[in-house]
């Protein structure tokens, strides 16, 4: 279904995630015919450019990063007509009037009713005044709708978060905020409900009488780049956990929706959150939870610097690059299954999985004495590479009854002709339509991070349990007790 006509406003036009994923993303959907014609880009930044400027910034940045290149001029010089600049200082109020005018001359240029979505790619202390000045400015007076999306972080803890909140809702209804987690727009978390509710092999087995632990590992090679200055104050606790792997619990921990309605699943997902154990004091975090940083290091033949060797980040920081926890979402289906997670930067592959580890076979007496069975593993893989295996025990062919692990494997990522959305393009997709099913809803957001808080204040008081590892490396061996005490380990991911 296309959007109806809208304005979308880019603010940070200028900025990373603009040229990276929201330009690449709008041209996609243009292409696919999902944008129509109806609709306009202001991209708004405080430094001057010209709409041609701005214009050969929008092709450099397709043609680098998006799925499609625009080597077709009839269909580039169409999109682009779409697109204007306009430098705006967001803490004056006479810019927004300015705004205001201008999108009132592309409503009628471009037949649009009035709709408006502001997409802020800013820093979350300029969300608020960003709001007030919309308000102030006439930019919500339009008789279309208004929305609001944002990017994370929001804020830095429960209170910050709150505050946030409170400065949104005086301009905003929570209906109108789309708060987005990138995680929530990738094709094989949104397909972990299908996976789940459209088959009958797993739904019967997905509780604790089945299911041994959970395991969702997010691992990736990069070290900070260029954000350490964000990053050193926020570290894989608020930067990872908060958002992407809280939401993939949420998602296979769930119970099943009333309806495949935004609101109905969002509610199941709150519940989760509201069923996390909370660590009691700080021994239960240090005892459950582990934290590390990288130092230097190496892969292959690239010697790799220390995090406190990054650029931007404080010489003595103690600041997390690592993070791992079992975690017990105590609910009547989940009662006593642990659910591992971890997230890392500087690890030796970049990859998203979820493994369900389901329970051995009861008193195997025709196997597991000779053969020690490997348990059944459901693998989903969410990044990069797309798709679901399940490892099941078979005959070793031509043996006389030995077993061996094998795996059924369906690669989504590896079928020719598919070349799935990126996640960005979904979410940008959604909020135009007004579907708020993959956003995060502010309930989410605040459980989420009162279960984090807790961690954040014991690391606060003790900070003797930071853990180094080398660059390259799994993370901290402490990691690997965490699963061994319960007579399980990791399994590699792919
Ligand atoms: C972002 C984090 O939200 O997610 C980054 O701020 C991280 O630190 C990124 O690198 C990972 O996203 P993806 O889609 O590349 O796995």
């Amino acid at each position: 279904i296309s959007p109806e006509g809208a304005v979308y406003y880019l603010f940070g036009a200028t900025g990373d995630l603009a040229r990276r994923k929201l330009f690449p993303a709008l041209f996609s959907l243009y292409k696919e015919g999902k944008l129509s014609e109806n609709f306009a880009v202001v991209g708004l930044a405080r430094r001057p450019r010209t709409n041609e400027q701005f214009r050969s910034d929008l092709y450099e940045s397709i043609n680098e990063f998006c799925r499609y290149r625009a080597d077709d001029s009839e269909l580039w010089n169409k999109f682009q007509e779409h697109f204007v600049y306009m430098s705006l200082d967001i803490n004056n109020v006479d810019g927004f009037r300015e705004l205001n005018s201008l999108s009132s001359e592309l409503d009628r240029k471009f037949n649009i009713p009035g709709n408006r979505l502001f997409y802020l790619a800013l820093a979350p202390s300029l969300f608020g005044p960003v709001s007030f000045n919309l308000r102030d400015g006439g930019l919500l007076e339009s008789s279309g709708w208004h929305r609001l999306v944002i990017e994370k972080p929001f804020g830095y803890d429960l209170p910050s978060a709150q505050k946030l909140n409170e400065q949104l809702n005086q301009v905003f209804k929570e209906e109108e905020i789309f708060r987005i987690d990138h995680y929530l727009g990738k094709e094989m978390v949104q397909n972990i409900q299908v996976i789940r509710f459209a088959n009958a092999f797993f739904e019967p087995l997905w509780n604790n009488k089945h299911i041994a632990n959970v395991q969702i590992t997010l691992s990736e090679t990069v070290g900070v780049e260029e954000r350490g200055g964000y990053y050193d104050k926020s570290g894989a606790l608020r930067d990872m956990v908060q958002n992407h792997m809280l939401q993939m619990l949420t998602m296979i921990a769930m119970e099943p929706p009333s309806r495949l309605h935004g609101e109905d699943i969002r509610d199941e997902k709150v519940k989760v959150l509201r069923s996390l154990r909370g660590y009691q004091s700080s021994d239960d975090v240090r005892e459950h939870v582990i934290r590390g940083q990288y130092a230097a290091g190496s892969t292959g033949e690239k010697q790799l610097p220390g995090y406190r060797e990054e650029e931007s980040v404080d010489s003595s920081s103690t600041t997390e690059t690592y993070f791992a926890a079992k975690v017990f979402v105590d609910n009547f289906r989940w009662a006593g299954v642990p659910f591992y997670i971890r997230t890392g930067k500087r690890l030796p592959v970049k990859s998203t999985e979820v493994v369900v580890e389901f329970k051995s076979m009861p008193e195997n007496v025709l196997f597991a004495q000779k053969h020690d069975l490997s348990p059944n593993l459901l693998v989903i893989r969410v990044n990069p590479m797309e798709g679901i295996y399940i490892k099941i025990n078979a005959k070793k062919p031509g043996s006389d009854n030995a077993v061996q692990p094998v795996n059924m494997e369906f690669c989504q990522s590896c079928q020719i002709g598919i070349n799935t959305p990126e996640a960005y393009e979904r979410l940008i997709h959604d909020a135009a339509r007004g579907d708020s099913t993959y956003f995060t809803r502010w309930d989410e957001v605040a459980h989420a991070w009162e279960f984090v808080d807790r961690i954040a204040q014991a690391w606060r008081e003790e900070k003797g349990d930071l853990q180094y590892y080398p660059a390259g490396s799994w993370g901290p061996k402490k990691a690997e007790n965490l699963l061994n005490e319960d007579g399980f380990h990791w399994w590699p991911v792919n």
